[in-house]
């Protein structure tokens, strides 16, 4: 192996499998001294120290101690740009959106203002231990353009696109269907592709899109079908019973998407609560994406995901922060919601299911599995290590954990950003903070200060 290739050292967590297919111990591989080997951004191998130090006696070694090395955190449904108004009080979808949401977007006209939001973005996300996201940007292409450059410069693989409404919205956030057609597929023919980029087609939902809009974006989709297409499905029952009154002759909510051509293996619907069994099953055969947001649904009052229905019926998941409806900007946080509300629904998730929908699942989702999401060789080395005590009160329920699920989940459950010890993305260690570090709490991580030990 050459001098350029990297060898970390750690615990390291590997679920190689979909954890609710299988027991969870025979989907993961926990190694409590082990590591992986890097080379051009790359993963090359995961084992046991010794064997990697041996096999990569020339590699560059950095050494974690007791960290626990996972796949970079995958948050599959946000709004980058409701980063400032994240923790508004007191409304509910249909008023949170006009009230908050709204005259906050009205602002990305302004390509400063999209930059310097985005930047914040992507800093406190990856602080956070989240390498790479699906989010909505808002109507202007300078949003997204924003977005896209300030990805680039930190090299993050994420999904975005132009957030597309032309009715049900104020003056200034309103197109129409060929202009959400031609400055879509201006923006997506711009970014899809270049670098880590990939551009997600992005209708809001159906009460703020015409039936002509809906069908000008599953044009656009047909002849990008390799894109993502993501927007909003049966959240709060207001909004299910707006979308009846809107689109009387389409059979149900998910029936406005798949009328148009917006249902198919690609498309990620965030929320999905209110369904029925038509709705569930037609998703499933499709192959679409459902994005749980469980700090959202709580946050906004919207309802309970079943997770463990959605595993069973065997449809693909992913897990999301739904920033700003939701009310953090952390997979941890995020792992613990879902959990509370597995409990709330009759299933205690197990942590390596949590993981699992936090990293692979939501990668699934995006359907860039091949790439982000797992620890698998030829992935590319998006990475978070994380401290296992990075709190008093971490500390002292780990200290006395006896397998790694209950080492682990203390952190999940009670974990934020002081949990994140180092970031790596694409094999380049971008990030430090940790328990006791003055780089670790309200103070965002400069990803682009390149980590002093030259990585
Ligand atoms: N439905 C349509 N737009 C939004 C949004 O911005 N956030 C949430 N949570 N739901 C939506
Ligand atoms: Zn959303």
């Amino acid at each position: 192996m050459s001098e350029d290739s990297l060898l970390l050292l750690g615990q390291v967590l590997d679920i190689r499998s979909n954890p609710f297919d299988a027991p969870p111990d025979t989907a993961a591989v926990h190694l409590s001294r082990g590591g992986l080997l890097v080379a051009g951004g790359r993963i090359v191998r995961v084992g046991d120290a010794d064997a990697l130090r041996a096999d990569a006696p020339r590699a560059r070694v950095v050494d974690h101690g007791e960290g626990l090395i996972l796949p970079g955190f995958v948050d599959s449904h946000a709004h980058y740009p409701q980063t400032a108004i994240i923790a508004s009080w007191g409304k509910r979808l249909i008023d949170w959106l006009q009230s908050y949401t709204f005259p906050e977007e009205m602002r990305f006209g302004d390509p400063a203002y999209a930059a310097e939001i985005a930047e914040r973005y992507l800093d406190l996300l990856l602080a956070h231990g989240t390498t790479s996201v699906a989010s909505f940007c808002t109507i202007h292409p300078a949003s997204v353009s924003a977005f896209f450059t300030a990805a680039e410069a930190r090299n993050m693989a994420v999904a975005a696109g132009r957030t597309c409404m032309d009715r049900n919205a104020p003056d200034g956030l309103r197109d129409d269907a060929q202009a959400a057609y031609d400055e879509s597929k201006a923006l997506l023919d711009a970014w899809h592709g270049k670098g880590r980029a990939t551009y997600a087609i992005t209708p809001r939902f159906s009460p703020t899109s015409t039936p002509e809009q809906l069908e000008a974006l599953g044009a656009l989709w047909a002849e990008h079908p390799d894109c993502p297409m993501q927007t909003h499905l049966s959240e709060q029952t207001d909004e299910v019973a707006w979308v009846r009154d809107l689109y009387p002759h389409r059979k149900d909510y998910l029936d406005t998407y798949e009328s148009h051509g917006l249902l198919r293996e690609g498309a990620m619907f965030g929320h999905a609560i209110w369904l029925t069994d038509s709705e569930r099953a037609r998703l499933r055969e499709a192959g679409a994406a459902l994005i749980h947001c469980p700090t959202s649904n709580t946050f906004i009052g919207s309802g309970l995901f079943d997770t463990a229905r959605a595993m069973a019926e065997r449809q693909t998941v992913g897990l999301a922060t739904d920033t700003g409806g939701g009310s953090s900007f952390s997979m941890l946080h995020t792992m613990a919601s879902a959990y509370e509300i597995g409990q709330l629904t009759g299933t205690a998730l197990h942590p390596a299911q949590l993981l699992w929908l936090a990293t692979a699942g939501s990668a699934r989702a995006m359907r860039l599995q091949d790439r982000i999401g797992t620890l698998a060789p030829g992935s590319d080395a998006d990475l978070v290590v994380l401290d296992l005590a990075s709190t008093p009160a971490i500390a002292q329920r780990h200290a006395h954990a006896e397998t790694i699920w209950e080492a682990v989940f203390p952190t999940i459950m009670m974990g934020d950003d002081r949990a994140i010890d180092s970031v790596y993305v694409a094999g380049q260690r971008v990030a430090r903070g940790g328990a006791g570090s003055d780089t670790s709490h309200n103070r965002p991580v400069n990803p682009l200060i390149a980590d002093t030990l030259g990585l």
